[in-house]
Formats: C-alpha cells, structure tokens, sequence
C-alpha cells in the first residue's frame, strides 16, 4: 500500500484508546494459566495481540469476544497447554515469540514457533540463552539465534543471573518460564524494563517480590484463578498524537484512560525536558498500573541529550522522538540505544535515512542518532521497512513537511495501533 499524506492545523482531538500491547499480550497469556475463565476489556485490535490470542487459541485456550468487546478467555489452568499439531505462527510479534517460548519451555510438549519475514530476522538468543541456563531444551536456526525456534518443553530449575541485555520480553520470559514450572526465579536487570508482568501476577495474589533492579519468584507451584481486567490505552499509541499536538499549530489533545507506568512514559519525560506543554494526571490503579489522563498542546522545543538510563522507558518512542527533534531549536542526541537496531527494523539505520529524504539534518552513530534542528522538512517518498512505529513516526513528519508525503510499502500501523488511521488529523490519500 502507498499512501500519500499532507498536513493539518488547528486540530483539537479528546478521547481515550483501546488497550495497551504488552498489557494485552500479558492478560491474554496470564488469563490462559488461570484456574477459572477472566473477562477483559479494552484488549488491544493490533495483530500482534491478535498473534498472541491464535498461538495460545492452538494451545488449547479459548478466547472468545462477547457484548461490548468483553473478551472471556477459558484457558488451559492446571492441566497446562495441549501439544499443537501445528507450528505456532507469531506474525511479526517479538513479544508474542518471547514471552511464549518462555512460558512453552516450562510445559511439556514440542513447540515450533515462527514469524514473519521481519520476525525472522530479530534475534531469539537472548531468550534461548537463558531459558537453557535453566534446563531448557531449545532449538533454532542459524546457530540458536533465529526462529523458526523449536521448544521441547519441560525439566527447568531455578534461575539466578542476570539477564544480557535489559529487555523486559527477556525478563518476562524467564518469569513465565519458572510460573510454569514451579521453579525460582533470582534475576537482576541490567536496566529498567517495563514492570508489567512482575504487576499482574502480584496483583493476582503470586508472590514475586521486586527491590530496584531485582525480581524474585519463590518456587511454585502458583495457582492463580481468573480474573476481570479493563486494559488501560496505550501510551505508546498516545505518544504519536501527542507529537502530533506538540508539533502542530493551535493543536491540543487530551488522551484519557492512558497506561502511565513510569516504565512506559519516558518519551512524555523527555519531551517535557525539550519544553513540551505535556501534563499527566494519575486517576486510578489498575492491577498495579498507575492510569490516567494526557494533555498536550503545541509547543516550541529545544533540543536534548537522552542519556542511556533514559532509553527503556521510551524504547518503543524514538523514530517518533526523531522527528519532534527535528522541530526543535539546537541539536537532540540519542545515545546508548543500541536495542533500537533489533527492533521490527533497524529503527536508528532507517529513521536516519527516511528523515534525510525530507530534509531532516540527522547523523548516525552506532547506538543512537543526532538530530540537528530546527529544519523545515519536505514532502518526499519515504519507505516503511515492514515497521509500524516507522510509519507512525512518519506519518506524524508529515503533518509538519511542505507539499505531500509518500509512504511507500505502507500499511503496518495495524500492527500496535489499528485505530491510527481514524485518529490522524492529516489528509490521507491511497494510492494503492
Ligand atoms: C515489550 C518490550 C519491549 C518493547 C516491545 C514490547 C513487552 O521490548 O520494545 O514493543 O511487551 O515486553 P524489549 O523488552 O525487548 O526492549
């Protein structure tokens, strides 16, 4: 799909989002080892969860949307998940092979695990690694570090270390492994991850204790029973239309019902440091998710330097943090993110050269980018690299370039956020 994009100004936008990925990932994985049925609300309609919801559909789970998009999920509980007779397909979803093959490795059974042309690429050693470290039996293409991954199940004991790389998928991975096996977990972080897993599972009353950069889970085995679950919106939806607002003219929005773990809001942190009129009001506590309202409104900006402690809490944000730098006063460096090139793209590579070709003054460097600005970007013919958060990013460039944008091998937003489209205050046209 190409799809040709031009500015908009003056737009004042008010509403809240349906819910959070890695929060959907979780409730639908988490409600599949419950002892009793759970109900959600507000799942997210991406296809990543989508991929989720099929994987654990071929486990033996069933998931079932019902009145008023309640989803009631009756999964496998004690009796754990069914050997499927077909290879697990994740799609493009990175959290969905992780945090599966984790879960997978605790059960008993033969699993083959696949995706898509960009999910192939992405590399699984680092979920491999450990998992073997536990007793796991864990195979894959290219030396142990490409899926297609094969999984056969069971025999896991304690795991103590700490983990290559700060990641909450590899994190979550190894939780979900010990909860499926009964074993320990003694992890410390090389950096602050999102925190979502280590909140559900408390939440639904399991043991795991957390001390700074430290997870611990007690050997099991840890019953859960189902649970009724109203996703909060997804902040890394939220961040493109409160890019959008900050970098246009007259614009406001104000995002209600929105995720603001401190482990996920680091993109609205660090544009506020750039002099963004962003505001964030906690309202409510869901399963130990602080939930609230965002407002942003244009603004003038100067530029930054990210420093690497900053890079997980924004790691989905930066091609959109990219293009905000492009709009501000001085120059914005990114440094110590290094993870960025192991995402759905090489987001530092692409965001890079797709910039450029609007006229974006913007430099590699191996872990991060700077950006010098403030420039007026143009219109031009930019590519998607099977990535939606570069499309996303993208599309918000070229709300604030002169003449017409082309996305080429668009198409990707329904991957995160598939209400993107109906949200962006820009003119859209399809080309094909
Ligand atoms: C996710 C964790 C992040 C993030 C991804 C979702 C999760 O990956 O980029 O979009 O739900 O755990 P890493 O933990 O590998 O950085």
């Amino acid at each position: 799909m190409r799809v040709r994009l031009s500015g908009a100004e003056n737009w004042k936008y008010s509403s809240s989002l349906t819910g959070d990925k890695s929060l959907s990932h979780r409730s639908l994985i988490l409600a599949s080892m419950a002892s009793s049925p759970s109900r959600i609300k507000g799942l997210s309609k991406g296809a990543d969860v989508a991929s989720t919801g099929s994987v654990l559909g071929q486990l033996g789970s069933r998931i079932e949307t019902g009145r008023e998009e309640v989803v009631t999920v009756s999964g496998w509980g004690d009796s754990g998940p069914k050997e499927p007779e077909a290879v697990l397909d994740c799609g493009n979803s990175g959290t969905t092979i992780r945090l599966m093959a984790g879960l997978l490795a605790g059960c008993s059974g033969l699993f083959i695990m696949d995706g898509d042309e960009s999910l192939r690429k992405r590399p699984q050693g680092r979920i491999i690694r450990p998992l073997t470290q536990m007793g796991g039996r864990l195979w894959a293409r290219r030396n142990d570090t490409l899926c297609p991954l094969v999984v056969k199940g069971g025999g896991l004991s304690a795991f103590r270390g700490k983990p290559e790389v700060a990641s909450a998928q590899v994190k979550s991975s190894i939780i979900l492994a010990a909860l499926a096996a009964g074993v320990e977990v003694e992890l410390e972080e090389l950096g602050y991850t999102r925190d979502h897993t280590e909140n559900m599972l408390r939440g639904l009353g399991v043991p795991i204790g957390t001390d700074d950069l430290k997870v611990h889970l007690p050997a099991g085995p840890h019953r859960f029973e189902g649970f009724e679950f109203t996703v909060p919106g997804d902040p890394s939806s939220a961040a493109f239309l409160v890019a959008a607002a900050v970098l246009g003219t007259g614009t406001r929005v104000k995002i209600d019902g929105v995720c603001l773990n401190p482990t996920r809001t680091g993109f609205f942190t660090i544009l506020q440091r750039m002099g963004a009129k962003i505001e964030m009001t906690q309202t409510e506590t869901r399963m130990g998710e602080p939930v609230g309202t965002i407002t942003a409104e244009s603004s003038r900006l100067i530029g930054t330097t990210v420093e690497p402690e900053e890079v997980p809490p924004a790691i989905d944000e930066f091609p959109l943090l990219a293009v905000v730098a492009t709009a501000a006063e001085g120059h914005t460096v990114v440094q110590g993110a290094e993870e960025l090139r192991v995402k759905e793209s090489d987001r530092i590579r692409c965001v890079v050269n797709e910039l450029s070709k609007m006229g974006a003054r913007i430099t590699e460097a191996p872990d991060g980018f700077t950006v010098y600005g403030p420039t007026q970007l143009n219109g031009a013919a930019v590519e998607c690299h099977h990535d939606h958060r570069l499309e996303m990013s993208l599309a918000v460039a070229a709300l604030t370039a002169e003449g017409n944008t082309n996305l080429l091998n668009a198409g990707w937003a329904s991957i995160s956020f598939p209400e993107f489209w109906d949200f962006y205050p820009g003119e859209r046209l399809i080309l094909d």
